[in-house]
């Protein structure tokens, strides 16, 4: 647990008859919920989830897709998110007050979202606009929390996926000479650079000693990237992706842009989990694999195309932990409290922040 206000929110203790039940008990009386529950449940379930929770989900998706069908589905009464917190987050921002979104285990936080607070936000636009003035926009990957989206609307910016990162970037650039990147440093360089900007036209921001740490001539500062990553990504290095091409030069490898820049240029094809699902789903039998992206995808893809071979780029790769944290036995019993009309682990945005934060959603949305 990192983030400030999942420490007030204390995770309820899982009853041990949850802990105790078989798996063939849990998906019985999961299915028996979901029948009870009708179209008044909405299970999304990203990607990164484990098979054991993704097969109840009534929609699958990456970032962007489980935005747009949070924004779209307004029959539910309760949304039962299996992803993690910032995701739970957008959705109640984006669905009506009538509908109440609920994450499984408050537990299940993101590490990159929690590197950039409210704090060392306000703190860093002070310093920033007074080195470059008005000519900075703030964009914000969506793995952020509620009040960095509130800020990034306040602001004038808009929120990016992985998915839309290039689009939201152009745009950004239309209407400012320079982009404020949060918090994740390397779908940043990636996009910008893809874009054409240079590396020697970015700059990282360290939130932590306040300073820009190069020692660049300003003027030709483009992007200012904020120093956060993903914990699970970061795991990936060039040197997998060289002994690759030296040992099986056949392999292709496909990476997602959460992967540092060297890793990405060295790679095949990058780009967001709905991207590199449909990259194997289209390949020919026989094509080979090498993934750089989260385990339990991963291992998803190598289960559904048995006519591949795919393997992950880190052979010691573990899943994103914090998405694991949604399980089977907190999706029973947070059903079951849905059922007996108990709000438990109810995601709700403060409303002052939710209004800010939903002007940089509604602009990406919008393109
Ligand atoms: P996408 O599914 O949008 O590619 O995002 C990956 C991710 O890290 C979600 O936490
Ligand atoms: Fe956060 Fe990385 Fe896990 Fe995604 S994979 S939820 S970015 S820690």
């Amino acid at each position: 647990m990192f983030k400030t206000d999942l420490f007030q929110a204390v995770q309820p203790q899982l009853p041990d008859s949850y802990k105790h039940a078989t798996d063939e008990e849990l998906i019985e009386r999961v299915q028996e919920r979901k029948r009870q529950l009708g179209t008044d449940l909405f299970i999304p379930g990203h990607h990164y989830q484990k098979d054991d929770v993704i097969r109840f989900a009534d929609e699958t998706g990456d970032s962007l897709q489980l935005a747009q069908v949070s924004a779209n589905y307004q029959e539910a009464s309760y949304i039962v998110f299996c992803g993690v917190h910032f995701m739970a987050e957008t959705a109640d921002i984006l669905t009506n007050e009538n509908q109440a979104v609920i994450l499984p285990d408050l537990r299940a936080g993101c590490s990159m979202a929690d590197m950039a607070d409210k704090r060392q936000t306000e703190r860093a636009w002070r310093q920033l606009t007074e080195l470059f003035g008005d000519s900075i926009i703030p964009l914000t990957y969506v793995n952020s929390s509620a009040d960095i989206k509130a800020f990034v609307g306040r602001h004038g910016g808009a929120t990016v996926t992985s998915s839309n990162a290039k689009t939201m970037m152009e745009w950004a650039f239309s209407q400012k000479k320079r982009v404020l990147f949060l918090p994740d440093q390397h779908l940043g360089r990636n996009t910008a650079y893809d874009l054409g900007v240079p590396l020697n036209e970015m700059v990282v921001w360290n939130p932590i000693e306040e300073k820009i740490e190069e020692d660049t001539e300003l003027e030709k500062v483009k992007m200012i990237l904020w120093k956060g990553h993903c914990s699970v990504h970061e795991n990936f290095r060039i040197d997998h992706v060289n002994h690759l091409r030296k040992n099986d030069p056949d392999r292709k490898i496909l990476v997602h842009p959460e992967c540092s820049w060297e890793v990405t240029q060295a790679s095949d094809l990058a780009g967001s989990t709905k991207y590199i699902i449909e990259q194997v789903e289209k390949a020919p039998a026989g094509t080979k694999w090498s993934i750089g992206t989260e385990m339990n995808l991963v291992k998803r893809l190598e289960k559904n195309h048995p006519e591949q071979s795919i393997e992950s780029l880190n052979p010691e790769m573990c899943p994103c932990l914090t998405m694991n944290r949604i399980d089977l036995p907190h999706l029973c019993w947070t059903l079951d409290e849905v059922y007996a009309g108990r709000l438990t682990n109810q995601i709700k945005v403060d409303e002052k922040v939710a209004v800010e934060a939903k002007l940089a959603i509604d602009r990406m949305l919008k393109r």
